[in-house]
């Protein structure tokens, strides 16, 4: 399963980063307006800290013109992932630069038949967001099940389903369960995965103990 962050600070995304368990990058119009920052600019550097893909979204919402901002944004470089939002519009300019070679990252989906149409336009990536339905008293994750299952029926599909709005670790954890390919998630979501008050306990056990023995692995 990989992980990306759902973020677009870059001293955040160098922190996650440096875990050596980060794949990629997720980026929308709110996150990058939180930033103050240029927005090519940023992009750019973002594709230098990170391995793999770095989604950046394109802001009109006619054919044309997010058309020509995608192959914009494709040209920064091959790790870009250009996200579309899920309208008809949105899905004719996937089709096209999938078929050019351009990743794309369908983003606000909140139906399986809007997944069905993502895969057949081509996406590399099916955005569902499961905490915005769960803020209207729908099931997130069980958007998340009818996709894996609908996609896992057709092998012609190669959209990866990537679990978007993640809230919590619960979330990653069902995401995993379902066998989601990827999870995004803020960077806060990210490090609470990490913890457990066992862990911190019982590390603190074996160091009294080990310190009691007088010895050093190292000398
Ligand atoms: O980037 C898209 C998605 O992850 C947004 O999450 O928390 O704004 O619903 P959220």
């Amino acid at each position: 399963m990989k992980f990306f962050v759902d973020t677009a600070d870059l001293q955040e995304i160098q922190d996650l980063a440096a875990t050596g368990l980060l794949d990629g990058v997720t980026t929308n119009p709110s996150l990058v307006a939180k930033t103050g920052r240029p927005f090519l600019d940023l992009v750019a550097e973002i594709c230098e800290v990170v391995e793999g893909p770095v989604s950046a979204e394109v802001t009109a919402t006619d054919f044309e013109t997010m058309l020509a901002e995608g192959q914009k944004l494709a040209k920064i470089s091959p790790k870009i992932a250009v996200k579309v939002p899920l309208t008809p519009a949105g899905l004719k300019v996937c089709k096209q630069l999938s078929a050019d070679g351009t990743m794309v990252n369908v983003t606000l989906c909140f139906s399986a038949a809007q997944a069905i149409l993502a895969a057949k336009a081509g996406a590399a990536f099916i955005s569902p967001f499961v905490g915005r339905l769960d803020d209207v008293g729908t099931d997130g994750m069980g958007l998340i099940a009818d996709i894996c299952q609908i996609y896992s029926r057709y092998p012609s599909f190669t959209t990866e389903v990537l679990v978007a709005s993640v809230r919590h670790p619960m979330h990653l954890i069902a995401s995993a369960k379902l066998g989601a390919h990827v999870a995004t998630m803020p960077p806060n979501v990210i490090r609470l995965l990490f913890g457990h008050p066992l862990t911190d306990k019982g590390l603190a056990q074996f160091m009294a103990d080990w310190q009691k023995t007088g010895q050093t692995i190292l000398s």
